[in-house]
C-alpha cells in the first residue's frame, strides 16, 4: 500500500511536469473524488487551477453551501459557482421516465460546464477524479452495457480537446479518503456516502419540481442526521430517502391527512454491484419516522425498503 504523503508528493511532481504553466480546470460535484483531485492539483500548481461547480439544484440540503465554503473560502481555490437550478428544472419539467431524466441532466450538465469553461481563456487541461476502479470497470475502453446509464457529473465533450490530469488514477476509494484527510478536507466530504450524479432527480419517482425537491430534501436531511447521530454513517454504504409518486390517507390530531409517504432506503455493500438492506435498529427507524412525519408537513407515512440487490437496485430509478 502507498504511503499517502509520498503519493501526494509524487503526484505533485507529476502534475507540475505535465501542465507546466498551463491553465487547468476542474469540475466539482461535492463528491470525494473530484474534491481530492482538485485539492492535490491546487497544492501542485496553485491558482493556475480554476474549479467550476455547476449547481444543478438536485443536491441535498446544505451540500452546495459546503462545497462553496470548503473550496472557495477555506482552500481558497479559484471557484466559479454556477447557479443552474432553473435551467435544470425547466428541462426536467414534466419528464418522468428515469433514463430520460438522466439523459437530460447529463447533457445539460455538459452544456453548462462547457459554457463556463469557454469563458476562461487558454485552458489546456482538465482534472478528472478518475480512480483505479473506474479504470478497471471501463476496461480501459468503453463502459460495458449497464442496467442504468450512469451520468457522473464531470464529463466533457471531446471537442473541447483538453488534456486530462488524473491524479487519483492509481488509488482505491479508501486511499482517496486517506489522502483527503491528509490534505485537510472536511469529514463530510471525505466520508460522504456515494451519491448519484443526477442527484435527487432520481430519488423523486416521476416528474420533478421544486416543491417535491423541498419535501425530499427536508426528509433526507433528517435521515442523514439520525444515521450520523447513531454512529452508523460510515458503516452503511448508502442511506437516504426516496419520494414516490403517490399519496395515502393518514390521521393527525383529529384531521384526516392525505400526504406523501417517504421510503427509507439503507444498504450495506462493498462495490454497489450487490447490496443487502441494512438491519437498522428499530429505535433508529422509529425516530426517523417520528421526526419525518412531525417535521415534514407533506409526509404522513414512512416505509422501509427491505429489498436487496439483486433483485432491487439501490436507487429506485
Ligand atoms: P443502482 O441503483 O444501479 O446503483 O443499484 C448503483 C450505484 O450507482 C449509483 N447510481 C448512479 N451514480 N449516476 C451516478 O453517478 C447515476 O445515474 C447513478 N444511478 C445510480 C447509486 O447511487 C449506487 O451507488
Amino acid at each position: 500500500s502507498w504511503n499517502m504523503a509520498d503519493y501526494i508528493n509524487e503526484e505533485i511532481e507529476a502534475i507540475r511536469k505535465q501542465v507546466g504553466k498551463g491553465k487547468v480546470i476542474c469540475g466539482l460535484s461535492g463528491g470525494v473524488d473530484s474534491a481530492v483531485a482538485s485539492a492535490i492539483v491546487h497544492k501542485a500548481i496553485g491558482d493556475q487551477l480554476t474549479c467550476i461547480f455547476v449547481d444543478h439544484g438536485l443536491l441535498r440540503k446544505g451540500e452546495a453551501k459546503q462545497v462553496r465554503r470548503t473550496f472557495g473560502e477555506e482552500f481558497n481555490i479559484p471557484l466559479i459557482y454556477v447557479d443552474a437550478k432553473e435551467r435544470f428544472l425547466d428541462k426536467l419539467s414534466g419528464v418522468s421516465e428515469p433514463e430520460a431524466k438522466r439523459k437530460i441532466i447529463g447533457e445539460e450538465f455538459i452544456k453548462v460546464f462547457d459554457e463556463e469553461a469557454e469563458k476562461l481563456e487558454n485552458v489546456r487541461y482538465l482534472v478528472q477524479g478518475t480512480i483505479y476502479s473506474d479504470v478497471i470497470e471501463s476496461g480501459g475502453t468503453e463502459k460495458s452495457a449497464t442496467i442504468k446509464s450512469h451520468h457522473n457529473v464531470g464529463g466533457l465533450p471531446d471537442e473541447m480537446n483538453l488534456e486530462l490530469v488524473e491524479p487519483l488514477h492509481f488509488l482505491f476509494k479508501d486511499e482517496v479518503r486517506k489522502i483527503g484527510e491528509v490534505l485537510g478536507l472536511p469529514e463530510e466530504i471525505v466520508w460522504r456516502q456515494p451519491f448519484p450524479g443526477p442527484g435527487l432527480a432520481i430519488r423523486i419517482i416521476g416528474d420533478v419540481d421544486e416543491s417535491k425537491l423541498n419535501i425530499l430534501r427536508n426528509a433526507d436531511a433528517i435521515v442523514q442526521e439520525e444515521i450520523r447521530d447513531a454512529g452508523l454513517y460510515k458503516e452503511i454504504w448508502q442511506s437516504f430517502a426516496v419520494l414516490p409518486d403517490l399519496r395515502s390517507v393518514g390521521v393527525m390530531g383529529d384531521e384526516r391527512t392525505y400526504g406523501y409517504p417517504i421510503i427509507l432506503r439503507a444498504v450495506n455493500s462493498d462495490d454497489a454491484m450487490t447490496a443487502d438492506w441494512a438491519r437498522l435498529p428499530y429505535e433508529l427507524m422509529q425516530s426517523i419516522s417520528n421526526r419525518i412525519v412531525n417535521q415534514v408537513s407533506e409526509v404522513n407515512r414512512v416505509v422501509y425498503d427491505i429489498t436487496s440487490k439483486p433483485p432491487g437496485t439501490i436507487e429506485w430509478e
